[in-house]
Protein backbone atom coordinates (compact mmCIF):
# COMPACT_ATOMS: atom_id res chain seq x y z
CA UNK A 1 0.00 0.00 0.00
CA UNK A 2 1.30 3.19 -0.95
CA UNK A 3 0.12 6.30 1.64
CA UNK A 4 1.70 9.55 0.28
CA UNK A 5 1.10 12.49 2.37
CA UNK A 6 1.07 16.05 1.50
CA UNK A 7 1.97 19.35 3.21
CA UNK A 8 -0.92 20.96 3.77
CA UNK A 9 -3.14 18.76 6.01
CA UNK A 10 -5.31 17.27 3.80
CA UNK A 11 -3.87 14.07 3.29
CA UNK A 12 -5.52 11.06 4.74
CA UNK A 13 -5.04 7.30 4.69
CA UNK A 14 -6.78 5.02 2.64
CA UNK A 15 -7.40 1.35 2.84
CA UNK A 16 -5.94 1.41 -0.35
CA UNK A 17 -4.41 -1.76 -1.26
CA UNK A 18 -7.34 -0.87 -3.10
CA UNK A 19 -5.56 -0.15 -6.32
CA UNK A 20 -5.79 -3.22 -7.61
CA UNK A 21 -3.32 -4.46 -10.97
CA UNK A 22 -5.82 -3.77 -13.45
CA UNK A 23 -6.26 0.38 -12.21
CA UNK A 24 -2.75 0.60 -11.43
CA UNK A 25 -1.97 -0.69 -15.45
CA UNK A 26 -4.81 1.79 -16.42
CA UNK A 27 -3.29 4.26 -14.35
CA UNK A 28 -0.20 4.03 -16.03
CA UNK A 29 -1.61 4.36 -19.66
CA UNK A 30 -3.42 7.26 -18.59
CA UNK A 31 0.16 8.99 -17.78
CA UNK A 32 1.38 7.93 -20.63
CA UNK A 33 -1.49 9.32 -22.77
CA UNK A 34 -0.81 12.41 -20.42
CA UNK A 35 2.64 12.84 -21.44
CA UNK A 36 1.19 12.54 -24.87
CA UNK A 37 -1.34 15.72 -24.80
CA UNK A 38 1.37 16.96 -22.43
CA UNK A 39 3.50 17.76 -25.50
CA UNK A 40 0.96 19.61 -27.23
CA UNK A 41 -0.47 17.07 -30.11
CA UNK A 42 -3.81 16.57 -28.82
CA UNK A 43 -4.96 20.24 -27.46
CA UNK A 44 -8.22 20.60 -26.88
CA UNK A 45 -8.50 16.67 -26.61
CA UNK A 46 -9.47 14.85 -23.06
CA UNK A 47 -5.73 14.16 -23.07
CA UNK A 48 -4.41 17.73 -22.95
CA UNK A 49 -7.25 18.73 -20.41
CA UNK A 50 -6.35 16.22 -17.96
CA UNK A 51 -2.45 17.25 -18.33
CA UNK A 52 -3.47 20.80 -17.53
CA UNK A 53 -5.18 19.25 -14.01
CA UNK A 54 -2.32 16.89 -13.63
CA UNK A 55 0.25 20.06 -13.96
CA UNK A 56 -1.48 22.00 -11.48
CA UNK A 57 -1.58 19.57 -9.35
CA UNK A 58 1.34 17.19 -8.08
CA UNK A 59 -0.31 13.93 -6.65
CA UNK A 60 -0.11 13.91 -2.96
CA UNK A 61 -3.51 11.23 -1.84
CA UNK A 62 -3.57 7.50 -3.28
CA UNK A 63 -3.80 6.95 -7.20
CA UNK A 64 -7.21 6.11 -8.10
CA UNK A 65 -7.45 5.71 -11.72
CA UNK A 66 -10.19 5.46 -14.25
CA UNK A 67 -10.65 5.22 -17.62
CA UNK A 68 -12.81 8.05 -19.65
CA UNK A 69 -16.27 6.74 -19.61
CA UNK A 70 -18.53 5.92 -22.29
CA UNK A 71 -21.70 6.96 -20.93
CA UNK A 72 -23.60 9.99 -22.85
CA UNK A 73 -22.65 13.02 -21.62
CA UNK A 74 -20.28 11.97 -18.92
CA UNK A 75 -17.39 13.73 -20.12
CA UNK A 76 -17.97 17.58 -20.66
CA UNK A 77 -15.47 19.35 -23.05
CA UNK A 78 -15.71 22.53 -20.32
CA UNK A 79 -11.88 23.67 -19.11
CA UNK A 80 -11.46 22.19 -16.34
CA UNK A 81 -11.61 24.00 -12.69
CA UNK A 82 -8.05 24.05 -10.91
CA UNK A 83 -7.66 21.08 -8.26
CA UNK A 84 -7.09 24.11 -6.31
CA UNK A 85 -10.07 25.72 -6.47
CA UNK A 86 -11.64 22.56 -6.33
CA UNK A 87 -10.46 21.67 -3.33
CA UNK A 88 -10.31 24.64 -1.39
CA UNK A 89 -13.91 26.32 -2.32
CA UNK A 90 -16.38 23.96 -0.86
CA UNK A 91 -20.03 23.24 0.73
CA UNK A 92 -19.95 21.01 3.71
CA UNK A 93 -21.60 22.11 6.19
CA UNK A 94 -20.78 19.25 9.03
CA UNK A 95 -17.39 21.39 8.95
CA UNK A 96 -18.56 25.02 8.88
CA UNK A 97 -20.23 27.42 6.48
CA UNK A 98 -17.80 29.85 5.20
CA UNK A 99 -16.19 28.11 2.00
CA UNK A 100 -12.98 27.87 3.37
CA UNK A 101 -13.78 26.07 6.25
CA UNK A 102 -14.02 22.35 4.60
CA UNK A 103 -10.39 22.76 3.56
CA UNK A 104 -9.34 23.91 6.86
CA UNK A 105 -11.17 21.20 9.04
CA UNK A 106 -12.22 18.23 7.66
CA UNK A 107 -8.80 16.64 8.10
CA UNK A 108 -10.32 15.10 11.57
CA UNK A 109 -13.02 12.82 9.31
CA UNK A 110 -12.04 9.42 9.80
CA UNK A 111 -12.68 7.66 6.55
CA UNK A 112 -11.09 3.86 7.28
CA UNK A 113 -12.73 2.07 8.41
CA UNK A 114 -15.99 3.11 6.12
CA UNK A 115 -19.25 0.93 5.45
CA UNK A 116 -22.37 2.11 3.54
CA UNK A 117 -24.90 0.39 4.74
CA UNK A 118 -27.63 -0.52 2.13
CA UNK A 119 -30.88 -0.94 3.66
CA UNK A 120 -34.67 -0.83 2.62
CA UNK A 121 -37.10 -2.42 -0.01
CA UNK A 122 -34.28 -4.61 -1.67
CA UNK A 123 -34.28 -8.28 -1.67
CA UNK A 124 -29.99 -7.77 -0.78
CA UNK A 125 -29.34 -5.58 2.15
CA UNK A 126 -25.63 -5.58 2.61
CA UNK A 127 -23.13 -3.67 4.88
CA UNK A 128 -20.41 -2.68 1.98
CA UNK A 129 -17.01 -1.56 3.20
CA UNK A 130 -15.14 0.67 1.18
CA UNK A 131 -12.82 -1.99 -0.11
CA UNK A 132 -15.86 -3.90 -1.77
CA UNK A 133 -17.48 -1.01 -3.01
CA UNK A 134 -14.22 0.08 -4.73
CA UNK A 135 -14.01 -3.19 -6.11
CA UNK A 136 -17.47 -3.73 -7.53
CA UNK A 137 -17.74 -2.01 -10.87
CA UNK A 138 -14.47 -0.84 -12.84
CA UNK A 139 -13.36 2.72 -12.02
CA UNK A 140 -14.10 5.70 -14.77
CA UNK A 141 -13.53 8.95 -15.23
CA UNK A 142 -16.27 11.58 -15.94
CA UNK A 143 -15.76 15.27 -16.42
CA UNK A 144 -19.33 16.98 -14.97
CA UNK A 145 -20.29 20.71 -14.10
CA UNK A 146 -21.74 20.88 -11.31
CA UNK A 147 -23.70 23.74 -10.22
CA UNK A 148 -24.29 25.06 -6.70
CA UNK A 149 -27.31 26.59 -6.10
CA UNK A 150 -25.65 29.64 -5.04
CA UNK A 151 -25.10 30.36 -8.93
CA UNK A 152 -21.72 29.45 -9.41
CA UNK A 153 -20.17 26.40 -11.19
CA UNK A 154 -17.25 23.92 -11.48
CA UNK A 155 -15.87 21.05 -13.56
CA UNK A 156 -14.27 18.38 -12.00
CA UNK A 157 -12.63 15.14 -13.65
CA UNK A 158 -14.46 12.41 -11.11
CA UNK A 159 -13.20 8.99 -10.29
CA UNK A 160 -16.24 6.35 -9.88
CA UNK A 161 -18.81 4.49 -11.31
CA UNK A 162 -22.98 4.70 -12.07
CA UNK A 163 -24.66 4.09 -8.97
CA UNK A 164 -26.78 1.90 -10.79
CA UNK A 165 -24.22 -0.66 -10.76
CA UNK A 166 -24.50 -0.96 -6.89
CA UNK A 167 -28.60 -0.69 -7.34
CA UNK A 168 -28.22 -3.60 -9.29
CA UNK A 169 -26.56 -5.49 -6.85
CA UNK A 170 -28.73 -5.04 -3.99
CA UNK A 171 -32.26 -5.59 -6.22
CA UNK A 172 -34.93 -3.07 -5.34
CA UNK A 173 -38.00 -4.44 -4.74
CA UNK A 174 -41.33 -3.61 -6.51
CA UNK A 175 -42.39 -1.04 -4.28
CA UNK A 176 -39.47 0.99 -4.10
CA UNK A 177 -39.29 4.44 -5.04
CA UNK A 178 -36.96 6.75 -3.99
CA UNK A 179 -33.45 6.36 -1.95
CA UNK A 180 -32.59 8.31 0.77
CA UNK A 181 -29.04 8.76 0.63
CA UNK A 182 -27.81 10.04 5.00
CA UNK A 183 -24.53 10.77 5.49
CA UNK A 184 -21.90 10.96 8.62
CA UNK A 185 -22.56 12.49 10.93
CA UNK A 186 -19.93 12.64 14.06
CA UNK A 187 -19.86 15.50 16.67
CA UNK A 188 -16.41 14.30 17.57
CA UNK A 189 -14.71 15.69 14.15
CA UNK A 190 -17.62 17.65 12.58
CA UNK A 191 -17.44 21.19 14.44
CA UNK A 192 -20.37 22.42 11.85
CA UNK A 193 -22.71 20.17 13.49
CA UNK A 194 -22.86 22.29 16.82
CA UNK A 195 -24.33 24.66 14.31
CA UNK A 196 -27.82 23.58 14.56
CA UNK A 197 -28.31 24.64 11.10
CA UNK A 198 -29.73 21.78 9.69
CA UNK A 199 -31.28 18.72 10.98
CA UNK A 200 -28.27 16.31 10.73
CA UNK A 201 -27.81 14.12 9.32
CA UNK A 202 -27.45 15.82 5.83
CA UNK A 203 -30.15 13.78 4.20
CA UNK A 204 -30.64 13.61 0.21
CA UNK A 205 -33.24 11.71 -1.84
CA UNK A 206 -33.54 10.58 -5.60
CA UNK A 207 -35.95 9.00 -7.77
CA UNK A 208 -35.65 5.22 -8.24
CA UNK A 209 -34.96 5.88 -11.98
CA UNK A 210 -32.83 9.45 -11.94
CA UNK A 211 -30.73 7.22 -9.01
CA UNK A 212 -30.66 4.18 -12.04
CA UNK A 213 -29.72 6.86 -14.67
CA UNK A 214 -26.24 6.39 -15.81
CA UNK A 215 -25.12 9.81 -15.09
CA UNK A 216 -25.47 9.25 -11.62
CA UNK A 217 -22.16 9.08 -9.93
CA UNK A 218 -20.98 6.95 -6.97
CA UNK A 219 -17.33 8.48 -6.51
CA UNK A 220 -14.78 7.61 -4.84
CA UNK A 221 -11.82 10.27 -6.31
CA UNK A 222 -11.11 13.41 -8.70
CA UNK A 223 -8.17 14.52 -10.44
CA UNK A 224 -7.08 10.36 -10.57
CA UNK A 225 -6.73 10.46 -6.89
CA UNK A 226 -9.05 9.53 -4.40
CA UNK A 227 -10.93 12.50 -2.71
CA UNK A 228 -9.91 14.86 -0.74
CA UNK A 229 -12.01 14.94 2.55
CA UNK A 230 -13.16 18.30 1.91
CA UNK A 231 -14.61 17.07 -1.28
CA UNK A 232 -16.33 13.90 0.86
CA UNK A 233 -14.15 11.40 0.97
CA UNK A 234 -14.37 8.50 0.90
CA UNK A 235 -17.49 8.36 -1.57
CA UNK A 236 -20.34 10.73 -2.43
CA UNK A 237 -23.08 11.06 -4.92
CA UNK A 238 -22.71 13.78 -7.86
CA UNK A 239 -25.53 14.33 -9.88
CA UNK A 240 -24.70 16.31 -12.67
CA UNK A 241 -28.41 17.44 -13.77
CA UNK A 242 -29.63 18.35 -9.89
CA UNK A 243 -27.93 21.91 -8.23
CA UNK A 244 -24.75 20.65 -6.01
CA UNK A 245 -26.31 19.56 -2.91
CA UNK A 246 -28.20 16.63 -3.98
CA UNK A 247 -24.66 15.71 -4.47
CA UNK A 248 -24.46 14.09 -1.02
CA UNK A 249 -20.67 13.59 0.64
CA UNK A 250 -19.56 11.38 2.72
CA UNK A 251 -22.11 8.36 2.06
CA UNK A 252 -23.19 5.66 5.18
CA UNK A 253 -26.40 4.84 4.32
CA UNK A 254 -28.18 4.33 1.38
CA UNK A 255 -32.37 3.45 2.47
CA UNK A 256 -34.33 2.43 -0.66
CA UNK A 257 -38.32 3.38 0.95
CA UNK A 258 -41.70 3.59 -0.66
CA UNK A 259 -42.40 7.55 0.42
CA UNK A 260 -40.90 10.93 -0.86
CA UNK A 261 -38.14 11.11 1.91
CA UNK A 262 -37.69 14.35 3.16
CA UNK A 263 -34.51 15.54 2.93
CA UNK A 264 -32.59 17.79 5.43
CA UNK A 265 -32.84 21.19 3.34
CA UNK A 266 -36.30 20.61 2.68
CA UNK A 267 -36.86 20.51 6.30
CA UNK A 268 -34.89 23.39 6.59
CA UNK A 269 -36.18 25.61 4.23
CA UNK A 270 -39.05 23.80 2.10
CA UNK A 271 -39.98 26.93 0.05
CA UNK A 272 -36.40 27.44 -1.28
CA UNK A 273 -35.33 23.85 -1.79
CA UNK A 274 -37.71 21.46 -3.44
CA UNK A 275 -37.20 17.70 -3.63
CA UNK A 276 -36.19 17.59 -7.21
CA UNK A 277 -34.21 20.53 -7.57
CA UNK A 278 -33.30 19.90 -10.93
CA UNK A 279 -31.34 23.30 -12.40
CA UNK A 280 -33.66 25.12 -14.02
CA UNK A 281 -32.75 28.81 -15.28
CA UNK A 282 -36.11 30.03 -15.72
CA UNK A 283 -37.23 28.83 -11.79
CA UNK A 284 -35.37 31.50 -9.49
CA UNK A 285 -34.57 30.72 -6.17
CA UNK A 286 -36.99 32.90 -4.04
CA UNK A 287 -34.33 34.96 -3.28
CA UNK A 288 -32.49 35.25 -6.21
CA UNK A 289 -32.10 34.47 -9.97
CA UNK A 290 -30.57 30.88 -11.40
CA UNK A 291 -30.18 32.49 -14.76
CA UNK A 292 -26.44 33.29 -14.60
CA UNK A 293 -23.53 31.59 -13.47
CA UNK A 294 -19.87 32.65 -12.20
CA UNK A 295 -17.46 29.27 -13.53
CA UNK A 296 -14.61 29.32 -10.28
CA UNK A 297 -11.55 30.08 -10.99
CA UNK A 298 -12.55 32.07 -14.63
CA UNK A 299 -10.38 35.21 -15.30
CA UNK A 300 -12.10 38.46 -13.59
CA UNK A 301 -13.05 36.30 -10.12
CA UNK A 302 -16.49 38.23 -8.85
CA UNK A 303 -16.26 40.38 -11.91
CA UNK A 304 -15.85 37.52 -14.19
CA UNK A 305 -18.83 38.25 -16.71
CA UNK A 306 -21.30 35.60 -15.71
CA UNK A 307 -22.65 32.59 -18.07
CA UNK A 308 -25.99 31.83 -19.05
CA UNK A 309 -27.23 28.56 -16.70
CA UNK A 310 -28.26 26.04 -18.84
CA UNK A 311 -31.95 24.12 -18.25
CA UNK A 312 -30.52 20.31 -16.57
CA UNK A 313 -26.96 22.10 -16.15
CA UNK A 314 -26.43 21.25 -20.50
CA UNK A 315 -27.60 17.48 -19.63
CA UNK A 316 -31.20 17.94 -20.93
CA UNK A 317 -30.39 15.68 -23.88
CA UNK A 318 -29.46 12.58 -21.22
CA UNK A 319 -32.04 13.26 -18.54
CA UNK A 320 -35.28 15.02 -20.22
CA UNK A 321 -37.27 12.37 -20.51
CA UNK A 322 -37.25 11.60 -17.03
CA UNK A 323 -39.38 14.59 -16.58
CA UNK A 324 -41.91 14.31 -19.32
CA UNK A 325 -45.01 15.63 -18.18
CA UNK A 326 -43.86 16.74 -14.91
CA UNK A 327 -44.49 20.75 -14.86
CA UNK A 328 -40.62 21.40 -13.64
CA UNK A 329 -41.90 24.93 -12.25
CA UNK A 330 -44.46 23.19 -9.81
CA UNK A 331 -42.09 20.75 -9.38
CA UNK A 332 -38.89 22.38 -8.82
N1 LIG B 1 -22.91 16.83 1.53
C1 LIG B 1 -22.85 16.94 2.86
N2 LIG B 1 -22.76 15.83 3.60
N3 LIG B 1 -22.86 18.14 3.49
C2 LIG B 1 -22.96 19.31 2.79
O1 LIG B 1 -22.99 20.38 3.40
N4 LIG B 1 -23.13 20.36 0.60
C3 LIG B 1 -23.72 20.19 -0.73
C4 LIG B 1 -23.14 18.98 -1.47
N5 LIG B 1 -23.02 17.85 -0.58
C5 LIG B 1 -23.03 19.24 1.37
C6 LIG B 1 -22.99 17.95 0.77
C7 LIG B 1 -23.61 21.38 -1.54
S1 LIG B 1 -24.57 22.71 -1.07
C8 LIG B 1 -22.84 21.45 -2.67
S2 LIG B 1 -22.91 22.79 -3.71
C9 LIG B 1 -21.92 20.35 -3.01
O2 LIG B 1 -21.88 19.34 -2.00
C10 LIG B 1 -20.54 20.96 -3.14
O3 LIG B 1 -19.59 20.00 -3.43
P1 LIG B 1 -18.03 20.46 -3.49
O4 LIG B 1 -17.79 21.33 -2.30
O5 LIG B 1 -17.26 19.21 -3.44
O6 LIG B 1 -17.90 21.18 -4.74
Amino acid sequence: MIIRTNTSGFEHPHPAEITPQGAYLQRREWLRTLAVGAVGAAAGSWASRQAFAQTSRPGVLTALAGTPSGVAGAMSMDKLTSYKDASSYNNFYEFGFDKSDPARLAHTLQTSPWTVEVEGLVKRPAKYTLEDLLKLSPMEERIYRLRCVEGWSMVIPWVGYSLAELIRKVEPTGNAKYLEFVTQTDAKTMPGLRSGSLDWPYVEGLRLDEAMHPLTLLSFGMYGEVLPKQNGAPVRLVVPWKYGFKSGKSLVKIRFVEKLPVTAWAKAAPQEYGFYSNVNPSVDHPRWSQATERRIGEEGGLLAKKRKTLMFNGYEAQVGQLYAGIDLKKFY
